[in-house]
């Protein structure tokens, strides 16, 4: 497993099956981090907007795992959009990245493994704070 600290989509295996397809995520060999908690963001009105925060500690793995949205990164010097609407494609997404979801798909379902379990303290809730905490 690559085990750089950068922003990047991840396919995940597949298997493909008449009955219908099956993919799977293992802690540390899909992805780079240790699984503590799995959240999903699920029945998000049409225009919504979800996260616009970062984390000091929190590592996250994001998929699609219905429907679709988009996962928007802010590494404290530029801004990427990143398109999810594969439910066998993430997003690893580092600590102190500035992250917003919106773009959500009628009945989309968002599933985030994270690195570590809830903590509101983990929060950066106000952008600028961020900015100057990436300096
Ligand atoms: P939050 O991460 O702020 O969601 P968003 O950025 O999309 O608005 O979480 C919303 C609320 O849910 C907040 O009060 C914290 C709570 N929460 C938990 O209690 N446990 C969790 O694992 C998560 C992700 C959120």
């Amino acid at each position: 497993m690559e085990n750089n600290n950068e922003i990047r989509l991840i396919q995940l295996p597949r298997i493909p099956d008449d009955r219908g397809n099956l993919s799977f995520i293992e802690s540390e060999a899909h992805i780079p981090f240790e699984i503590r908690r799995v959240y999903w963001i699920y029945d998000v009105p049409g225009g919504e907007i979800r996260g616009s925060h970062a984390f000091r500690d929190q590592d996250e793995f994001i998929v699609a795992i219905s429907g679709s949205f988009d996962v928007v990164l802010h590494d404290g010097t530029k801004e990427s959009r990143f398109h999810l609407n594969r439910s066998y494609k993430g997003i690893f997404v580092p600590r102190m990245t500035w992250r917003t979801l919106d773009n959500f798909s009628t009945n989309s379902l968002c599933m985030v493994l994270s690195s570590t379990s809830f903590d509101e303290a983990d929060y950066i809730r106000d952008f600028n704070e961020y900015l100057n905490l990436k300096k």
